[in-house]
């Protein structure tokens, strides 16, 4: 699929009425909010009855604009500070679990999974998977389901956060860490290389069709932008394998990321009505979970790869289930002094 996308640069057909488009011009027109577009055809896989899926796959642009509503209201920036403090106490059990295991190789892929649907549960659910407290996955998340040149970009942000809490973990806080750019860095990079969709969302295209640049797409046809392609294309990015945070932060004018096709959590304004955008809710909750999380990694451990484990599996034998599932990475943490 890459070869045949970067060959002939623009798309390519995946089948009938189904294509596949690189181009930074298609992204607001397809995903922006004044998009034309609806979510595609994919999305009735469920049935096209609003009543009976969920919001991701309602295709009905009203019924979707009114659950919307209320997802936008959940994931305010005024309701996520009530967010905050449940949510620590998770980072907390995860640090604990990574003390119990320290020194011995850790499945991250399975742990920060654990981490992350323990969030979803306490504030969207109001209910404990306690998956971290038990190390087993919750049946519920089952039936849902079924991170080193990296090391000096490791001691680079300890180093910051060292800065910004001197007295270690016992000093942390929401605030402080949001102080430390580079850890905001730090995920977007992540984001930009492993985002969570591999190929987002597929839109329809209008009834009479959508130009993109010198090409006519006709209507009712489904069209993907692939989210991991276009955020490693070198016409945009540079050195575009490469796990670089900086380009976020201090490189950001000299590498023009700016300029470049950045999509993990699609298009859109959070607040979407009228218009059309599908762009995830939970954008500001996955940034306070994320941040939450990393920070407390890199306060208190350092991480290497496991005996055995080269990250290859990890980076090759990735599924694009919609949302990624990710083979294991067995990872190291050693427990950093002072902590
Ligand atoms: C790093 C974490 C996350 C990433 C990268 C991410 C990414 C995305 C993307 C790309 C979409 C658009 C999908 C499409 O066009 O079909 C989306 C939609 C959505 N996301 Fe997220 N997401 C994240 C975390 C979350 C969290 C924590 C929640 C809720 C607790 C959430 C809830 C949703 C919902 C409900 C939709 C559907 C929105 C709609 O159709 O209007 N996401 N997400």
């Amino acid at each position: 699929m890459k070869e045949g996308t970067v060959k002939t640069n623009l798309r390519i057909n995946l089948g009938p009425r189904e294509i596949s488009v690189l181009r930074k011009s298609a992204i607001p027109l397809l995903y922006g909010p004044n998009s034309e577009c609806l979510k595609s055809t994919w999305y009735g896989q469920t049935g096209n009855d609003p009543k009976k899926c969920s919001i991701h796959m309602t295709r009905d642009f009203n019924a979707h604009r009114l659950r919307r509503r209320a997802w936008d209201k959940g994931f305010s920036i005024k309701a996520l500070g009530t967010y905050e403090p449940r949510i620590k106490p998770k980072a907390d059990l995860f640090r604990d679990q990574l003390l119990a295991h320290s020194g011995t190789p850790f499945d991250v892929s399975t742990w920060a999974m654990y981490f992350s649907f323990d969030v979803m549960g306490e504030v969207g659910f109001g209910k404990d998977f306690n998956n971290l407290g038990t190390g087993v996955e919750h049946s519920a998340i089952k039936g849902v389901h079924s991170h080193m040149t990296m090391l000096d970009k490791q001691k680079k942000l300890q180093h910051l956060l060292d800065q910004a809490m001197p007295g270690g973990y016992s000093e942390w806080s929401y605030e402080k860490t949001k102080s430390v750019s580079y850890v905001d860095d730090f995920l977007s990079e992540t984001l930009r290389l492993r985002p969570a969709l591999l190929t987002g969302g597929a839109r329809e295209t209008p009834a009479k069709g959508l130009r993109i640049d010198e090409v006519y797409i006709p209507g009712n046809t489904n069209v993907v932008i692939p989210t991991q392609l276009i955020q490693r294309d070198v016409r945009w990015w540079q050195q575009p394998e490469d796990f670089l945070p900086e380009r976020f932060g201090e490189k950001k004018a000299e590498m023009e990321t700016d300029k470049a096709p950045y999509i993990p959590f699609s298009l859109g304004k959070l607040i979407i009505s009228p218009m059309r955008a599908y762009a995830c809710p939970g954008k500001n909750l996955a940034q306070l979970s994320l941040r939450t999380s990393l920070s407390m990694i890199a306060q208190n451990f350092d991480v290497t790869f496991a005996a055995g484990e080269t990250g290859e599996a990890f980076d090759k034998e990735v599924l694009d289930t919609f949302t990624v599932t990710l083979p294991p990475l067995q990872l190291q943490f050693t427990l950093r002094g002072g902590n």
